[in-house]
């Protein structure tokens, strides 16, 4: 009985069950999009808020609104302070911590009907053009993989991380 349990696993771990087949680096690299806080994984490219205005008004605007101040979906644009409560809405200019995240979420969430279809710079452009609708950047600020992760977020000390040294 015990040598019958040795040679089952000592099989198992010289082969694998062969389920399926070895991913490809090249395959993993088209998910592997995350984006941390400091910026790290942010591609090449830049945008300015002019050219994000024309993109959110043809891409966005039909649930965001016009100037991203809300339709279907969420405005992108103000908020309350959350100072006034629990029930305030959470907005990015009174919530989100990092800039960076703006970034991550339109690139592999929207168009709500068409994720993971805009280019690095539509991208870049959109984050400048939201950013500088809440006055968090200027209205020609350019964003790129540097400008983008220097922004501060009004919000950026209101949480308490559980792992202080990993954050930027
Ligand atoms: C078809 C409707 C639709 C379109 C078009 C659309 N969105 Fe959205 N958007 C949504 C919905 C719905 C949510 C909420 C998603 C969720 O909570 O998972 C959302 C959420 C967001 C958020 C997060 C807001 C927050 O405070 O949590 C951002 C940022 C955003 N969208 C940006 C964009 C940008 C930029 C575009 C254009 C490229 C766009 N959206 C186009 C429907 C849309």
């Amino acid at each position: 009985m015990t040598l019958w349990f040795v040679a089952l696993t000592s099989v198992g771990r010289a082969q694998s069950p062969n389920l399926g087949k070895l991913v490809a680096e090249a395959d993993v690299a088209g998910w592997d999009i995350s984006i941390l806080p400091d910026g790290t994984g942010l591609p090449t490219g830049s945008g300015t808020p002019e050219q994000g205005a024309k993109v959110f008004a043809t891409k966005c605007a039909l649930c965001h609104g016009p100037e991203a101040k809300g339709g279907t979906a969420a405005a992108l644009v103000g908020g309350q302070p959350l100072t006034n409560g629990i029930e305030t809405p959470k907005t990015i200019a009174n919530f989100w911590p990092y800039s960076t995240t703006l970034f991550d979420f339109i690139r592999r969430a929207m168009p709500w009907q068409a994720p993971r279809t805009l280019t690095s710079d539509e991208v870049y452009a959109l984050s400048a053009y939201i950013l500088s609708l809440n006055k968090i950047t200027g209205p020609t600020d350019v964003m790129n993989a540097q400008t983008l992760a220097k922004v501060r977020m009004p919000n950026r000390d209101g949480f308490i991380p559980r792992h202080p040294d990993r954050m930027p």
